[in-house]
C-alpha cells in the first residue's frame, strides 16, 4: 500500500497522528455515490471510532514489545524482506491447555498467555482518521448485521472517516463477515480492521477484557477517534463492556451505545459530523411547563404524550410544572400518580425528576411579575449545554420530539463548524405558527425556492418528488407553544429583564404599545425585543413535532379582564391595572385565534420525516423572516438590527443624544448593558466604527455617562467579528499520546 505509506512521516507512524492531520479520500471513496454533493460542507474532520484490539499484557510487557514492533515493521517496505518473520505468523490451532485448567472440566475459554496482535497492524495503517464501529459477539454475528448498515450508511454520507473494528471470541474473518451481512468492501467505504488476539477464541475473560483495553488504546494512538459507537451493551459480553467504558472513560471520548432494536430508529445520526458526535452526551434538556387555571384536561393530555415518547438511548429531560393556584382533583390525582421518568418494573433507584411548583394565591398577577415568574423557573447551570424546552397545555408532542431536538442541537450548536447564524439561534420551536405574532393575519410558511444563497435550485431539484415546499425556515419570532431556548439565550433574558425592568422602575422606559398579542404569555413580548436587538432567530421546523389543540386554550392570566359584563362594579379596578402595565393594553380582552391542528406525521424513523433525506440544511440557506413574517437576505437582517437598536436605548433604555445611537461593545453575549444607559454605569462604545460608518480605530472610548452623556476617560477594547465557516477550536485538539504505560502497572 504505497499511497499509504506516503501520507504519514515518520513521527506519525509512531503514533503521534494527530487530527489536523487530514489527507483527502483516495478515490475508491469519491466514486461512491454521496448525496448532496452540490453543498458547500464538506468533509470536517474524523470521527472516528473503532474498537480494535490489541493486547497488552499486564504482568507480561514482552506482549507489547511484539505488538508494537510488529506494527513498525509492517509499515516499513523493507519488511517484506523480514528479519523474524516468526515472530508475525499467527498460529493456528488451540494453545497448549494449562493443567490446572484441565482439571475442572469442559471450558473452552482457558488461554491466558501473552497477546498478540497480528491482523491489526496492516490496517491500522491505512487509518487517517477515523470513526469505528465495533461488533462483537460475532458467533450470532448480530452486532455486525446492526451496525454495519449504519457505519456504510456514514461512510456514504462523506462527513467523517468511518472505521469499524471487530473484536470477540470468534474467528470468523472479516471478509467472511462482510459476505454473511451481504456487504461487500467496495459499496461500503468504511475501513475495517481485524482487532481480535491471537487465541481470542480461547481466552479466559480477563484476557478477553485486557485484549479490548489494548486494542482501544492503539486504536487511540493511531487515529485518535472522536467518537465510537457500539450495540447496545445489554446485548454484549460484560467483558467488552467494561474494557469499553472503562477505555473510552479515560481517553475522554464519547462512547455512544445504539438502543437494541433503534439501528434504523437512529441512522439519522450517520449526517452529523466528528463534532457533534464527540458531544453526544453535553447537550441536556430540561421541560417547562406552565398548567393553566382551572383546566386539567390539557396538562393531562400533554404529559401523556410525553411519556410515551421515544427515550431509548437518551437521558430523559427533567420536567418542571408550574401549578396554578387552584388545581382541580383530576390534577391532583394525575400528578400524584404520576412516575417520571416512567419506571421499567423492577426499577426502585431511578429518582423522579419532577419538580411541581405551585402559586399561592395572590391579587391579579400583572404582566411584569407574569414575566419574572416565567424567567426564574429555569437557569443554566452551563450555559453552552442547558437547554430549556417551554410547552404550553395546549401541546401533544410527537414521539420523535427527542429524536429531533438533538439531532438539530448537535448538528447546529456542537458541529465542527460554526457560523453566525448558528450563534444567533435563539432556539427551535417545535410548531409552525398559524398566524403572525400580532395574532391576526395568515401566517404562510416560506417554502424551498425562499432558499438564501442560491441553494434553492439544487433542493428544488433534489426534493423533486417528496414533499416539494416544506423547509425548515429561521423566523425572528420566539414562540410559547413547544419551544427549545438555548442555555446563553436564557441567561442573556434573565439579564435583559433586569436591566428592562429598572428602566422602567426608575420612568426611563416609554410605556409602548405591545406587538405581540394578548392572548400570549407576557414573557413573549420581552423575548421579542431583545431578540429584535440581537438579531436572533428561531429555527422551525417544516413539518411540526407537536400538534397545537384549541378546545381548552386560555387568555394567560396576566391580560385577563377581571371585568365580566355581570361585575360592573369590579371595572375600576381592572382600569387601574391596567395603568400600571408596563405596556400599553388594549381596553378589549384578547381574541384568542384558532391554532391551525396540524397532524405531526405518523410513526417512521426520523430520517424519513425530515425534508432531503434527512440532512439538515445549512443554516444560512434556510429561508429567513423577520418578526413581522418578511422575508430577508442577510443585508437586511443587519439593517433592521442597526435601526432597531437606537430606538430601543432611546424609548426603553433611557439613553440620549449619541449615547443611543454609537456602536457599544458587546464583551459578552450573555449580557445586555449594552441596550441601557443607567446613571453612573460605564458605557463602552465601539471605537472602530465611526458615526459614518468607516474604520477608524481599534480602541473603544470608555465613558461615564453623567446627566449630559459626558465622555471621561480611554479604554481599549475590539469589536467582535464572527466569520462564517471557521472551525472551532478544541473540538478536535489532539489528544495526548500517553504510550503505552497505564497497562503495563
Ligand atoms: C453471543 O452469542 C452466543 C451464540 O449465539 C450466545 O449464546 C451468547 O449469549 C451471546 N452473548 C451475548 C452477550 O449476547
Ligand atoms: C449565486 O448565483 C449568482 C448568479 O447566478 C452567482 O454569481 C453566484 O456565484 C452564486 N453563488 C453561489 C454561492 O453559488
Ligand atoms: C399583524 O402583523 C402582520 C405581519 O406583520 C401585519 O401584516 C398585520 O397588518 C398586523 N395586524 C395588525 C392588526 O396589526
Ligand atoms: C437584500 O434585500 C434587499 C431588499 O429586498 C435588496 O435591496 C438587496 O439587494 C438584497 N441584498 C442582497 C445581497 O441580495
Amino acid at each position: 500500500m504505497p499511497t499509504h505509506v506516503r501520507l504519514y512521516s515518520k513521527d506519525e507512524e509512531l503514533g503521534k497522528r494527530d487530527d489536523d492531520f487530514k489527507p483527502r479520500r483516495g478515490p475508491t471513496t469519491t466514486n461512491l455515490a454521496k448525496p448532496w454533493r452540490w453543498r458547500k460542507r464538506r468533509l470536517l474532520s474524523v470521527i472516528a471510532l473503532l474498537a480494535m484490539g490489541y493486547v497488552f499484557f499486564q504482568n507480561i510487557p514482552v506482549g507489547l514489545g511484539l505488538v508494537e514492533r510488529g506494527i513498525a515493521s509492517s509499515m516499513a517496505p523493507s519488511d517484506s524482506t523480514g528479519k523474524s518473520a516468526g515472530n508475525r505468523v499467527e498460529p493456528t490451532g488451540a494453545p497448549t491447555r494449562p493443567r490446572a485448567v484441565l482439571d475442572d472440566g469442559e471450558s473452552s475459554h482457558y488461554y491466558d498467555g501473552p497477546i498478540k496482535f497480528y491482523r491489526l497492524a496492516s490496517t491500522l495503517h491505512a487509518i487517517t482518521h477515523t470513526f469505528g464501529l465495533r461488533l462483537q459477539n460475532l458467533s450470532s454475528l448480530q452486532s455486525a448485521a446492526n451496525l454495519m448498515p449504519m457505519a456504510c450508511e456514514m461512510a456514504k454520507w462523506d462527513r467523517n472517516y468511518v472505521h469499524m473494528a471487530f473484536l470477540g471470541r470468534d474467528a470468523l474473518s472479516v471478509d467472511d463477515i462482510l459476505d454473511v451481512n451481504g456487504f461487500s468492501r467496495g459499496d461500503c467505504a468504511v475501513n475495517f480492521h481485524d482487532a481480535r488476539s491471537d487465541y481470542s477464541k480461547y481466552s479466559i475473560e480477563r484476557r478477553a477484557e485486557v485484549s479490548v483495553s489494548g486494542a482501544m488504546k492503539h486504536i487511540n494512538d493511531f487515529m485518535h477517534p472522536q467518537a465510537i459507537i457500539m450495540d447496545d451493551s445489554e446485548l454484549e459480553d460484560a467483558f467488552f463492556v467494561r474494557a469499553m467504558r472503562y477505555k473510552t472513560g479515560e481517553m475522554g471520548r464519547a462512547l455512544i451505545e445504539i438502543p437494541a432494536g433503534r439501528y434504523e430508529d437512529f441512522l439519522w445520526m450517520t449526517r452529523l459530523d466528528s463534532g457533534s458526535l464527540s458531544n453526544w452526551f453535553k447537550p441536556t434538556i430540561e421541560i417547562l411547563i406552565h398548567a393553566p387555571l382551572r383546566s386539567s384536561g390539557g396538562l393531562i393530555r400533554l404529559v401523556r404524550s410525553l411519556e410515551d415518547a421515544e427515550y431509548a438511548g437518551f437521558a430523559v429531560p427533567r420536567m418542571i410544572v408550574e401549578l396554578p393556584a387552584d388545581i382541580d382533583h383530576f390534577a391532583k390525582t394525575f400528578l400524584k400518580r404520576l412516575q417520571w421518568p416512567r419506571k421499567t418494573r423492577h426499577d426502585t433507584r431511578t429518582l423522579s425528576t419532577l419538580t411541581l411548583r405551585r402559586r399561592v394565591p395572590s391579587a391579579h398577577l400583572s404582566s411584569e411579575q407574569a414575566s419574572i415568574r416565567f424567567v426564574e423557573s429555569f437557569y443554566p447551570s452551563v450555559s453552552e449545554d442547558n437547554h430549556v424546552l417551554v410547552l404550553s397545555a395546549q401541546a401533544e408532542i410527537s414521539p420523535l420530539y427527542l429524536h429531533y431536538l438533538h439531532y438539530v442541537i448537535l448538528e447546529y450548536k456542537y458541529s465542527s463548524y460554526t457560523s453566525t447564524e448558528a450563534d444567533r439561534l435563539l432556539g427551535v420551536s417545535l410548531d409552525i405558527p398559524t398566524a403572525f405574532l400580532n395574532g391576526s393575519g395568515r401566517f404562510a410558511p416560506p417554502s424551498i425556492r425562499d432558499m438564501r444563497e442560491n441553494s434553492s435550485q439544487s433542493y428544488l431539484d433534489e426534493a423533486k418528488g417528496d414533499q416539494p415546499g416544506s423547509t425548515p425556515f429561521l423566523y425572528q419570532a420566539p414562540s410559547a407553544t413547544a419551544s427549545l431556548f438555548f442555555g446563553d439565550k436564557w441567561i442573556a433574558l434573565h439579564d435583559f429583564l433586569t436591566n428592562r425592568l429598572a428602566s422602567s422602575h426608575r420612568g426611563a422606559a416609554e410605556r409602548t404599545k405591545k406587538f405581540v398579542s394578548e392572548a400570549e404569555p407576557a414573557w413573549l413580548e420581552y423575548l421579542l425585543e431583545l431578540t429584535r436587538a440581537r438579531g436572533w432567530t428561531m429555527l422551525y421546523p417544516a413539518t411540526p413535532f407537536v400538534t397545537i389543540h384549541n378546545e381548552l386554550s386560555q387568555i394567560p392570566e396576566e391580560y385577563l379582564r377581571e371585568s365580566d359584563p355581570v361585575q360592573a362594579s369590579e371595572e375600576p379596578k381592572d382600569a387601574e391595572r391596567l395603568a400600571e402595565e408596563a405596556f400599553l393594553l388594549a381596553d378589549e380582552s384578547p381574541v384568542i385565534v384558532e391554532h391551525v391542528e396540524r397532524e405531526t406525521p405518523e410513526a417512521q424513523p426520523l430520517q424519513d420525516m425530515l425534508p432531503f433525506k434527512g440532512d439538515l440544511p445549512e443554516l444560512p440557506q434556510l429561508p429567513s423572516l423577520s418578526y413581522t413574517g418578511d422575508i430577508v437576505n442577510a443585508t437586511t437582517q443587519e439593517d433592521l438590527i442597526q435601526d432597531y437598536v437606537p430606538v430601543f436605548r432611546r424609548t426603553i433604555g433611557g439613553c440620549r443624544g449619541v449615547d443611543a445611537t454609537r456602536k457599544r461593545i458587546i464583551s459578552d453575549p450573555t449580557r445586555t448593558d449594552d441596550l441601557f444607559c443607567f446613571p453612573g454605569v460605564d458605557i463602552e462604545f465601539d471605537m472602530s466604527i465611526k458615526e459614518d460608518g468607516v474604520e477608524v480605530a481599534h480602541d473603544a472610548l470608555a465613558a461615564t455617562a453623567g446627566p449630559e452623556g459626558a465622555v471621561e476617560g480611554v479604554r481599549h477594547g475590539t469589536s467582535k467579528s464572527v466569520a462564517d465557516g471557521v472551525p472551532k477550536n478544541g473540538e478536535e485538539a489532539p489528544v495526548g499520546v500517553e504510550a503505552g504505560k497505564a497497562e503495563h502497572e
